[in-house]
């Protein structure tokens, strides 16, 4: 594992965006697993500004998303789809029919985890995994647990989870309870896993999660393992590290 520290967001986003844009330098047809939430907002932002400048190339690279909310519609301005398309995908010559995400209108459970494993399959694996990290350990939408889940899965979200991203419906009624995820044998078989975190907020669970024991109840202990785990991280996330 390593670790970098930051000296604040701005700091952690352009560390960040170094690492994405080498592995897309390195290898101009890789595939990412992209993340969403407010953290690595600041790193697609850099990413979109070296792009501009001509110094990034996305005709190459192909994309799969951590998440989506269960119910919600990739036009809706809270879905995921949304999101990435506004700060990324919108921005870079990236190939939208190479850009995935799981389908929050899909009803049928069973039939969309099985065409987004299906999916990863046939990818031939992400190469660079972006992870951002929920208050409670949360990665992607994999919330504490009784097992770690394998596969693409549909998860109740939990209370610290809904509280969390309430912020962004306008009311917390109107806030999917469901959400697809990737599971953890997914984000863990990624050939590098990036992990961002920021803010006093998330030093609890960044604690628990890179030292603490392995265990379901708190999702992403299981980075540990990963022979290939890169954390970024500013000061007040690692303040208590
Ligand atoms: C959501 C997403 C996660 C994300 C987490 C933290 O729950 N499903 O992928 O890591 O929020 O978001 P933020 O970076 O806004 O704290």
């Amino acid at each position: 594992m390593k670790i970098y520290s930051a000296e604040n967001y701005e700091d952690l986003s352009r560390k960040a965006a170094n690492i994405v844009s080498a592995q897309i330098i390195m290898k101009p047809d890789c595939t990412l697993g992209l993340a969403t939430g407010s953290t690595p907002e600041g790193l697609y932002a850099q990413l979109v500004e070296w792009y501009k400048k001509g110094d990034l190339d996305f005709s190459g690279v192909r994309s799969i998303n951590l998440d989506e909310y269960k119910g919600l519609a990739g036009s809706h301005p809270q879905s995921y789809r949304y999101f990435m398309d506004s700060h990324l995908f919108d921005h870079v010559n990236i190939k939208k029919e190479n850009t995935h995400l799981p389908n929050g209108m899909e009803t049928d459970t069973h039939k969309e985890c099985l065409r987004y494993n299906a999916l990863l399959a046939e990818s031939g694996g992400i190469d660079l995994q972006l992870l951002g990290l929920g208050r409670n350990g949360h990665i992607g939408f994999n919330e504490p647990g009784e097992a770690f889940e394998k596969e693409t899965h549909c998860v109740a979200l939990t209370e610290s989870t809904l509280q969390a991203n309430a912020r962004y419906f306008e009311s917390p009624q109107t806030m999917p309870r469901h959400a697809y995820t990737l599971g953890i044998k997914a984000i863990m078989q990624a050939h590098c896993i990036l992990m961002v975190v920021s803010g006093p907020a998330k030093a609890e669970a960044l604690c628990k999660s890179l030292y603490g024991p392995i265990t379901p109840q708190v999702p992403a202990s299981i980075l540990q393992l990963h022979n290939h785990l890169i954390v970024v991280a500013d000061r007040a996330a690692l303040s208590i590290i």
